[in-house]
């Protein structure tokens, strides 16, 4: 009896020291970190593509997301909150998933997307009811037209390779749809991924965007936001 009960307790502390050992083996790398790689899949990543993600408790667990932003997903006018909606699901859960690993840098929504507020599941919910979303209120633009100029530079500096001509994105691939954003958002965002401090920059947009000055952003997130959703194209 005795040495059954010594195997057991054998056996529990090795399957501790494995599960534990599971857990450490995932370190998650930033920008400007020796080994990052863009698009590293997170294991709860994997984990999230794999299910099919259910729009119903989707709208349920969005809930605790609406006091920033907002009942219809919109955000805010000025940017501080970006709107969700018409963004490509897979882009959705590459985000949350990067803020709760810690790779994208966002510590006011952190404990609104940490386990227990939401669920591995429910992040796929979301996505998927995001997803669905087909109204919202008007963006917020540039205080001036700048579109022409934007425009140009959208195109001369390739950025519509990854972006596309219509700022659509690129779903498979996890580009945002960066069309009909808030220009509030679309500038600071640039700021961010541009020195790093957002985590989770792309290399190939660090070297499109190097030598934009502020009023060439200016420009390109004033002609983001007046161009339409990409789902009203078609
Ligand atoms: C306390 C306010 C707050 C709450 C609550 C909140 N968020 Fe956010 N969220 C933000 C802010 C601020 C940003 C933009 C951060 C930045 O500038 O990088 C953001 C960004 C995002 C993004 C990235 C969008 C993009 O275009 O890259 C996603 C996705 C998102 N939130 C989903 C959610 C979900 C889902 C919930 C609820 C489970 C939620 N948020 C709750 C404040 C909040
Ligand atoms: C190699 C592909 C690629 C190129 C080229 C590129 N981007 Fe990006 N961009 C991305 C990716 C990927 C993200 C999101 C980062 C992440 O989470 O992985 C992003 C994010 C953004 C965002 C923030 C969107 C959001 O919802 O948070 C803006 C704005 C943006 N890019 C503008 C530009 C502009 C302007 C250019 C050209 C100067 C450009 N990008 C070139 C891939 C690219």
């Amino acid at each position: 009896m005795k040495t059954i009960l010594s195997a057991v307790i054998v056996l529990l502390f090795g399957l501790q020291a494995t599960v534990a050992q599971a857990a450490d083996a995932y370190v998650p790398k930033v920008y400007g970190k020796k080994g990052y790689v863009w698009d590293e899949m997170t294991p709860e990543r994997v984990q999230v593509l794999k299910q099919k993600g259910d729009p119903v408790n989707g709208k349920e667990a969005f809930r605790g997301c609406q006091g920033c932003h907002k009942a219809d997903a919109a955000g805010v006018r000025e940017g501080v909150y970006p709107r969700l909606t018409g963004q490509h699901a897979s882009v959705l859960i590459k985000q949350i998933t990067e803020i709760r690993a810690g790779i994208r840098k966002n510590p006011k929504m952190l404990p609104f997307v940490q386990d227990p507020a939401i669920s591995v599941q429910e992040i796929g919910d979301i996505a998927e009811y995001l997803s669905t979303l087909t109204s919202y209120r008007e963006n917020g633009k540039g205080p001036e037209d700048l579109s022409a100029k934007g425009e140009k530079l959208f195109m001369t500096n390739k950025c519509y390779t990854c972006h596309g001509k219509h700022g659509e994105g690129n779903a498979e691939k996890s580009y945002p749809a960066v069309a009909a954003q808030h220009y509030g958002y679309l500038i600071r965002e640039m700021n961010l991924i541009r020195t790093g401090v957002r985590g989770n920059s792309n290399p190939d947009m660090v070297k499109a965007i190097a030598k934009f000055k502020q009023s060439d952003m200016d420009a390109v997130a004033d002609y983001l936001s007046r161009l339409p959703d990409y789902r009203t194209l078609h």
